[in-house]
């Protein structure tokens, strides 16, 4: 899957596309700026999209990095805008966003709130896509780092596709993530730099 403009598809079948990510928690500003005209991913995301475009559909897990602003989450939105956009949410279940520490801090309202209904570590779990944003090289807690390292496990499992986010460096992923999780990564993953200085006041 490529992530890059559509021709084809309808002004409304676009909006549809970008309010089912707003909904499930892509950045309203990534978002809309979908919808701008003349919007496409600046050449370093064309580039890494190379190298990512065939793990997309395949239940892989990648890990973009790179430095501070220079377009990764946007990036990962404009996967996310094509998997609705050509409806492979039907098929394979939605696309989701959430930073680590925002879904680490859900679950654990979830759990103070009495546990009821699906928690949102399940709905990263069961979903089709999901984008794990702003890694942290250090957990609060051991718990919290079980949680990330099992949910990466059986959605690596399950072959469902993860695209995590970071802009730490070599001794902060490894910080970040445990062993067995970069082992999965060079089993049919992709570990991928996204060159390019920040896009901050100049986009
Ligand atoms: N293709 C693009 N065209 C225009 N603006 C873009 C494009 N890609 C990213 N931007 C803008 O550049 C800025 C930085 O992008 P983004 O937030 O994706 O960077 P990032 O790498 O995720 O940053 P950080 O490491 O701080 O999380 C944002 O304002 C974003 O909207
Ligand atoms: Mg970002």
């Amino acid at each position: 899957m490529t992530p890059t403009r559509s021709t084809t598809h309808s002004p409304e079948a676009r909006a549809s596309a970008v309010r089912q990510c707003m909904v499930n928690g892509f950045p309203r500003r990534q978002c809309e700026a979908f919808m701008r005209d003349g919007f496409d991913l600046r050449p370093n995301q064309k580039h890494a999209c190379e190298h990512i475009n065939p793990h997309i559909l395949e239940g892989s897990l990648i890990v973009i990095t790179g430095v501070e602003g220079n377009g990764k989450t946007a990036l990962a939105c404009s996967y996310a805008y094509a998997w609705y956009l050509r409806g492979y949410s039907l098929p394979r279940g939605k696309a989701l966003y959430f930073t680590m520490t925002q879904l680490l801090n859900a679950q654990k309202a979830w759990y103070g709130a009495g546990s009821k209904g699906d928690s949102p570590l399940d709905k990263a779990l069961e979903c089709g896509l999901l984008v794990l944003d702003e890694l942290i090289a250090s957990h609060e807690s051991p718990h919290d780092r079980n949680l990330i390292r099992d949910l990466l496990n059986r959605r690596y499992a399950d072959k469902r596709t993860t695209i995590l986010l970071s802009n730490l460096g070599d001794e902060g992923l490894k910080k970040a993530l445990d062993r067995p999780i970069l082992d999965r990564i060079s089993d049919g993953g992709a570990l991928i730099e996204l060159q390019g200085k920040s896009l901050r006041g100049v986009a």
